[in-house]
């Protein structure tokens, strides 16, 4: 399968929280917060297509840095359950992390489900690490999150001819 990543622009809401209330059901955020998570200054956020159906949105994840902070926030993510387990989780995160060292972060943070081993699994793989656990953090189910935090890694750099 092939995906492209585009940012999100209003446009995109009704796709978004489509999938963000099929996913997310009693905890989805509102479209109302959803705008407004999309329309701040500081946001950014992709969404995922198959160039075959441009129209229908697979994924979409957001990032909440300041340009110039040393500190930004994974907001949310979601894939769509038909596009799962194809490195798309994975890509979304990357590419937040490369936006945020670019406006200037060291450090991203976000928030996880105690009970959400794919997504726990995906983060960690990808070097965030648990901080503490905020209890009832998700309501009204009131289940505790995890808070995890990446230290920026260096940008990897590849020859583009091989090396001696
Ligand atoms: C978490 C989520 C974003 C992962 O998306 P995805 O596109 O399926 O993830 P990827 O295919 O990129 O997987 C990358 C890695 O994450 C881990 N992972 C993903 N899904 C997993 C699962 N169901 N069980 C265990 N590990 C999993 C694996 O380490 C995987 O690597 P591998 O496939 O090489 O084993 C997706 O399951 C999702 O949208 N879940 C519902 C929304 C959600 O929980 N969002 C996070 C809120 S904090």
């Amino acid at each position: 399968m092939v995906w492209q990543l585009r940012r999100a622009n209003a446009a995109d809401l009704d796709s978004i929280m489509a999938i963000e209330t099929t996913v997310f059901s009693r905890d989805a955020w509102s479209p109302e917060m959803m705008r407004a998570e999309l329309a701040f200054a500081d946001s950014y956020y992709l969404v995922a297509f198959n160039p075959a159906t441009p129209e229908q949105i697979d994924a979409y994840a957001g990032l909440r840095c300041l340009a110039g902070s040393a500190e930004g926030d994974v907001q949310t993510i979601a894939v769509a359950e038909r596009a799962r387990r194809h490195g798309l989780g994975r890509t979304l995160v990357i590419s937040l992390v490369n936006e945020a060292r670019r406006r200037g972060a060291r450090e991203i943070f976000l928030e996880v489900r105690v009970d959400n081993e794919p997504a726990k699994h995906l983060y960690r793989e990808l070097g965030f690490e648990v901080l503490g656990v905020r209890p009832g953090y998700y309501q009204p189910e009131n289940v505790d999150a995890e808070v995890m935090r990446l230290t920026v890694p260096d940008p990897v750099t590849a020859p583009a001819v091989g090396q001696e």
